[in-house]
């Protein structure tokens, strides 16, 4: 694991997209897995500026989004593919067809999972995941829970979560309580991966997952176990 320590909270989305830009210079094909959330917007605002500034391109990249909300479709304006839109698809030289989203309205959500998992298959998988981190150690939507699932899966959202995320709605009952969130294999298979934490009040629930056992119920410990992973925080540890 590598640990990088950002002393300024602005500095880390710079840090991030920077290290990101470095990923897809060296493999412009790369297979992306993009979080939301606010923890990644300031890295989703250089990486524009950076394929405005020609420096960087994500013309033959292809991504996948880890989540989003069931009974939300595309353009309601809290879904999580209305935040990718906002904050980087429709500012980046992504073409339409390279970027996936699980539907949140989908008729049929099983049905919708495991066609995300086809598509992430024939794609070869992740080469490059960024993560978040929620409050109570969850990535993605896989939350703390007596098992883990490895692909593509609906999951019914803990109250912390709901709460938490009640932030980017009206209301805390506006807020769904179902997600669609890739798996822990998934994530785990990919072959790097940055996880990205910002704010003191998530220091305990860090130091769980990258010190803690690994147990299901911090989800994000079992990335003690993935052998490429760089972790950039503002958050100090001493390590
Ligand atoms: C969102 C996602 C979540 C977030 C996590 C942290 O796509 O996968 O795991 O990364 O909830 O969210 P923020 O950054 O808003 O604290």
């Amino acid at each position: 694991m590598e640990y990088l320590y950002v002393p300024e909270p602005q500095a880390l989305g710079s840090m991030a997209a920077r290290w990101v830009a470095r990923e897809i210079l060296k493999l412009p094909t790369a297979v992306l897995g993009l979080p939301t959330g606010s923890t990644p917007i300031e890295m989703y605002k250089v990486l524009v500026r950076m394929v405005q500034e020609g420096l960087v391109s994500f013309a033959q990249a292809t991504t996948f989004n880890l989540d989003e909300y069931v009974g939300l479709n595309a353009d309601h304006p809290q879904s999580y593919a209305t935040f990718m839109r906002e904050h980087f698809w429709s500012r980046v030289d992504l073409p339409k067809e390279s970027v996936h989203i699980p539907r949140g309205s989908a008729p049929d959500i099983v049905a919708e999972c495991l066609c995300y998992d086809e598509k992430l298959e024939e794609a070869g998988g992740i080469d490059i995941q960024i993560l978040g981190l929620g409050i109570n150690g969850h990535i993605g939507f896989n939350e703390p829970s007596h098992n883990l699932q490895t692909r593509t899966h609906v999951v019914d959202l803990t109250p912390e979560t709901i709460e938490a995320n009640a932030r980017f709605f009206p209301d805390i009952d506006s807020v769904p309580r179902q997600a669609i969130t890739m798996g822990i294999g998934s994530i785990m298979q990919s072959n790097k991966i940055l996880l990205l934490v910002s704010g003191e009040q998530k220091k305990e629930i860090l130091y769980k997952t990258l010190f803690g056992p690994v147990s299901t119920e911090v989800p994000a410990s079992i990335l003690q176990l993935h052998s490429e992973l760089t972790v950039l925080t503002d958050i100090l540890h001493y390590i």
